[in-house]
């Protein structure tokens, strides 16, 4: 998060001695991001946060490749992917590269046993369906359909679903996911063109402090395997931090379009940036207005980005048959649009009530052994005139 935050108690100097009311010390932490040079935060424990007590066991969570090479267009079916009890369990990942993992879930069950920590990659959940509480070592944050939670690597969390009724959207990044550089100052500071400000950005504002000691598992995840280790003290034991470094919330429906005359292109629904791919957020808005404006896209050629939208709410302008819930993947290297009709379909319409998150990643994605449970193989013929 490029701004400073402050929760709960910090000494007034950093790493000076910090003395709780008994006259133990309080152990601190930098929490460090691309080295030294990356976002931090310094925080503030009851008890030293590297006892590690036991490695109990070790195992791959990588995804299964059905197709490594892909030139096809496919429709996933999104909530075809199978409900799990366990939310690591839940997570099916139906397309990768070596830069991101996307990801579906529809976890049941609140993660209750265990905590979770992925060192890999910073993770973006998107909150299709589920209300409930992301809760962090950094603090706790709300969440409800249309969220985006940014976990950035190395946050200790659980989350607590309040129904078994959840539908969840992940990436995650190999490379730290920021907003968009070009909408920020050389302060950090949002501008005026930026389709979101630092109000509509939530940060955790209620932590959680155990000082217990015991056995504390904690899945972590490091190059594609989940390691089980256990902790001797409670894993959220900070009683303060301060800093850039951690989780926040943001709302797809606090995301104010960009619209003109004519048709906007891709980079103006885009919401998030890395190295490696982007995300955008297509919200409800009005269309273009020039008197002889074609709102539905033209065709375009990714030639150098595999293009995968997931369809939230409402009718999606350019395609026929997409429902919420589905994917779609345009691989790189050939053209696509809107299907036959949609175009014209689009002619005189003045406002589009579609929801609908994109990522588009630079290098080519894989094909899962799970896509492929969901997928549509004639998807990419739907182009044809009949
Ligand atoms: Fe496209």
């Amino acid at each position: 998060m490029p701004f400073y935050h402050k929760l709960g108690k910090i000494p007034p100097k950093r790493h000076t001695q910090f003395i709780k009311p008994n006259g133990d010390f309080y152990y601190e932490q930098l929490f460090g991001t691309i080295g030294f040079d990356g976002m931090s935060t310094n925080s503030y424990h009851e008890q030293r946060p590297t006892q590690v007590k036991d490695i109990k066991k070790q195992y791959s969570v990588a995804p299964k490749i059905a197709k490594a090479n892909n030139m096809q267009s496919y429709r996933l079916h999104g909530f075809k992917t199978k409900p799990e009890n366990d939310y690591l369990e839940s997570r099916k990942i139906v397309l990768t590269n070596s830069d991101c993992h996307i990801i579906l879930a529809a976890p049941k069950e609140s993660t209750r046993d265990y905590f979770y920590k992925n060192t890999d990659a910073d993770e973006l959940i998107f909150i299709h369906k589920g209300t409930g509480k992301l809760r962090t070592h950094l603090g706790n944050l709300d969440f409800k359909y249309g969220d985006y939670l940014l976990v950035p690597r190395g946050v200790i969390y659980k989350l607590d679903f309040d129904t078994e009724d959840n539908r969840l959207f992940i990436v995650e990044s190999r490379r730290p996911i920021y907003t968009p550089k070009r909408y920020r100052n050389w302060f950090g500071q949002l501008l005026e063109h930026s389709p979101f400000c630092e109000r509509d950005l939530r940060q955790p504002q209620e932590l959680e402090t155990y000082n217990q000691s015991g056995d504390f598992l904690i899945k972590i995840k490091k190059q594609g395997d989940i390691f089980d280790m256990v902790y001797a003290s409670h894993p959220f034991d900070v009683v303060g931090y301060d800093g850039y470094n951690y989780p926040y919330a943001f709302s797809i429906h606090d995301f104010e379009p960009i619209t003109g005359r004519v048709h906007q292109p891709p980079p103006v629904h885009q919401t998030f940036e890395t190295d490696a791919f982007v995300v955008c957020s297509f919200v409800p808005r009005l269309y273009d207005y020039h008197p002889l404006a074609v709102p539905a896209p033209y065709n375009h050629s990714n030639i150098d980005s595999d293009e995968v939208l997931y369809y939230v709410d409402g009718d999606f302008m350019s395609r026929n048959d997409i429902a919420a819930g589905h994917i779609s993947l345009h691989p790189a290297g050939i053209p696509h649009g809107p299907h036959p009709g949609a175009m014209e379909r689009s002619i005189g319409k003045v406002k589009t009530d579609e929801l609908a998150v994109m990522v588009d990643t630079f290098k080519p994605l894989k094909v899962t052994e799970e896509a492929m449970k969901i997928a549509d193989e004639d998807y990419y013929k739907s182009w044809l005139e009949h």
